[in-house]
């Protein structure tokens, strides 16, 4: 793994007097990652890349999803001495993976995310009723097919045509071995999938239920999390994400055992309100108040917190 950038060691410091963690090799600010999250340019104008730049203002790392309104090298040309992630689907044609794959590698992406709940779209009523599809002039810049015309969502039907829905543990390892790179798999939420996704060479599981976009109904991920962390048993790592929104929340997930924690939203609404500086504005804050907490419970750094800080102990 290459190590950081000066730069990007500069941002965490500026932030945070600090640098408070490493996060698969890289330094990072706070155990907190930016999720990766579609068609950016529906927030602001520039996108991706106003993302890019506001991450590494604030030392945070990136995932950058495939389906982004940018591309992927020049959302890494934003801010190339910050530490960043691709995100992918595996598609049915294999080549497309591969050709994205060697993308993002080439253009410095330190790791590849698998997201793996999202064979199909779930049921969006909002984007079936609206018809949703991308506008004029904004493109998924990643991909070779544009997004299909379609009554109803047009997401859904570019899934539907592109997305593999046959995929096994197997792919894991085939993705880790024409990658060369960590392979973390995003949507998991059983002990028993975490194990067999460690088992098929992966350095980490990221605990997700798509913030809730896939299925009603569906266990959250902070109740999934303990079983997760159980199974995996440090074999690898666990990153877990939705509904993160305070400092605090982070401190807790590290006290339930998970490495890092992802947010989605929230960045969105620092894109959509203040660009870069939007995108900031919020890392900062929940860098900020995590700082305080990790004051505040009298732990020096994120890897001093244990788990009995959750609760008052009944032992004496
Ligand atoms: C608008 C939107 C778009 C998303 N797009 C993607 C995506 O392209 N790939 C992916 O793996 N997850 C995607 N997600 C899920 C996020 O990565 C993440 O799991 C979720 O947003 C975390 O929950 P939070 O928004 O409560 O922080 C998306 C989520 C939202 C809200």
């Amino acid at each position: 793994m290459a190590a950081s950038s000066p730069a990007t060691e500069d941002a965490a410091r500026r932030v945070t007097g600090r640098h408070l963690d490493d996060i698969l090799g890289e330094r990072v600010a706070a155990p907190l990652i930016v999720a990766p999250t579609a068609y950016q340019r529906l927030a602001n104008d520039e996108g991706e890349p106003a993302t890019a730049r506001g991450a590494a203002a604030a030392g945070i790392l990136m995932c950058v999803s495939t389906l982004a309104t940018v591309s992927l090298e020049d959302v890494a040309k934003a801010a190339p001495d910050s530490p960043r992630w691709f995100q992918l689907y595996i598609r049915r044609d294999r080549s497309v993976t591969e050709e994205l794959v060697a993308r993002a590698r080439d253009s410095g992406y330190s790791a590849l995310v698998l997201t793996v709940d999202m064979p199909v779209i779930g049921r969006r009523w909002r984007d079936e009723r609206n018809d949703f599809t991308l506008p004029d002039g904004m493109i998924m810049a990643n991909m070779r097919a544009p997004a299909p015309a379609v009554q109803g969502s047009g997401l859904a039907a570019y899934a539907d045509a592109e997305f593999d829905r046959t995929l096994t543990f197997d792919d894991i390892t085939w993705l880790r071995d024409i990658s060369g790179l960590p392979i973390l798999v995003k949507g998991i939420l059983r002990g028993d999938d975490a194990e067999a996704a460690m088992d098929a060479g992966a350095s980490a599981v990221i605990v997700s239920n798509h913030g809730a976009r896939q299925l009603d109904t569906t266990v959250t991920t902070v109740e999934a999390l303990p079983e997760i962390v159980e199974a995996v048993a440090g074999a690898g790592e666990v990153y877990v994400d939705g509904g993160v929104r305070r400092g605090t929340d982070i401190f807790k997930a590290i006290a339930m055992g998970a490495r890092a924690v992802l947010v989605g939203r929230p960045v969105l609404w620092g894109l959509a309100t203040g660009g870069a500086e939007g995108v900031t504005a919020v890392l900062e804050e929940l860098i900020g108040e995590f700082e305080r907490a990790l004051a505040l419970c009298g732990v020096p750094t994120p890897g001093d917190i244990t788990p009995d800080l959750l609760t008052r102990s009944t032992s004496t």
